[in-house]
């Protein structure tokens, strides 16, 4: 089998932090083009009948992404959020999307952030590198919590992010203690909507922002399985914009922005899948993160945004009550 990367000519910061993030650098390593190509990392097989953390779950995927940052010839002491873009934003359009909501929110500067959700933690680190704020991460996957933890510690922004393991619908925070709460692409993993958006009331000020990047249920059918967030329906729960726009009323939000970003989210599809059939994936990508069947998740979800299956919204609220 191909291998990349000889462990021994890797830069030490690499390694050092992945034996801070329990990387087991010291295994041999065994990503490789191949592998790649195939998408025979993630033993999707594995993953019946499981839970949100198990659909996620990856103990190799902080490996897998410095590996990849060490194929590609990056050095270690200069990475920027840039370099991670490609990996690190799990949600359609990427950062165009995060850099579009944030600029929607109005983010103030030296905001107090919770991202629900956070994944990789790219929209963690491109809210506190671009606003000089300080950013929460939540997610109820163990192994994004590490991986984000570590990323941030590459890019120097180990101090302005940090990540949590647990579930949205229980919180381990305060009341009354973030400006922003910001999630993209959590939400339709969550039966309990109103678990969650009660949860998100009680750690939001008085007058804080709920800033949004979720699918919704389309107008003309039903996504087919899989998805990018969900292989069945056991995991997937998509609301409408109304009963959500209803759901929020209650718990005291006002519409600030509501954007239909549909359109453009089909667009991303249109053009991204007709290059990801021609050619294997580059070193670090979302392939990565995505598992053997990606082509079918991103076909899917591109038809569902094409065809008014789904509609992707991009929403601010504020906390009137
Ligand atoms: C599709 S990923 C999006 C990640 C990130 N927001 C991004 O856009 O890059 C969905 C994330 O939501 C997290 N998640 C799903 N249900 C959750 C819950 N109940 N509590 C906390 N995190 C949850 C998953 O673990 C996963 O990291």
């Amino acid at each position: 089998m191909h291998t990349h990367g000889n462990r021994a000519d890797a830069p030490y910061r690499f390694r050092f932090l992945a034996g801070l993030a329990v990387l087991d650098w010291a295994l041999p390593c065994r990503f490789g083009a191949l592998e790649r190509m195939t998408g025979a990392r993630r033993l999707d097989y594995m993953k019946r009948d499981e839970s949100v953390e198990t659909y996620y779950a990856d103990s190799e995927l902080g490996r897998a992404i410095l590996d990849a940052l060490a194929e590609m010839g990056k050095d270690a002491n200069s990475l920027t959020i840039d370099d991670l873009a490609p990996i690190d934003a799990f949600h359609i359009r990427g950062r165009v999307a995060t850099a579009e909501l944030a600029g929607i929110a109005n983010i103030a500067a030296g905001a107090n952030i919770l991202d629900v959700g956070s994944g990789l933690g790219g929209s963690a680190r491109f809210l506190a590198s671009q606003f000089d704020c300080d950013v929460t991460g939540l997610d109820i996957t163990r192994d994004y919590c590490d991986v984000a933890t570590m990323l941030s510690d590459l890019v120097g922004l180990g101090d302005s992010t940090r990540f949590e393991h647990g579930s949205a619908l229980d919180m381990p925070f305060e009341s009354d203690v973030f400006d922003v709460v910001w999630t993209e692409h959590a939400q339709m993993n969550i039966e309990d909507k109103r678990g969650f958006y009660s949860e998100i009331t009680r750690v939001l000020m008085p007058g804080g922002k709920l800033a949004f990047h979720d699918i919704f249920q389309g107008p003309q059918g039903v996504v087919s399985f899989p998805v990018p967030w969900a292989g069945g329906q056991s995991l997937s729960f998509l609301t409408s914009e109304a009963d959500l726009q209803s759901l929020l009323g209650e718990f005291g939000f006002n519409v600030l922005a509501w954007k239909d970003v549909t359109e453009a989210s089909a667009k991303f599809f249109e053009n991204r899948i007709p290059v990801m059939e021609r050619r294997a994936p580059p070193p670090l990508d979302l392939a990565l993160v995505m598992g053997a069947d990606r082509m079918s998740k991103f076909r899917n979800l591109g038809h569902a945004v094409a065809n008014g299956h789904a509609a992707v919204i991009l929403a601010v609220m504020e906390l009137t009550a």
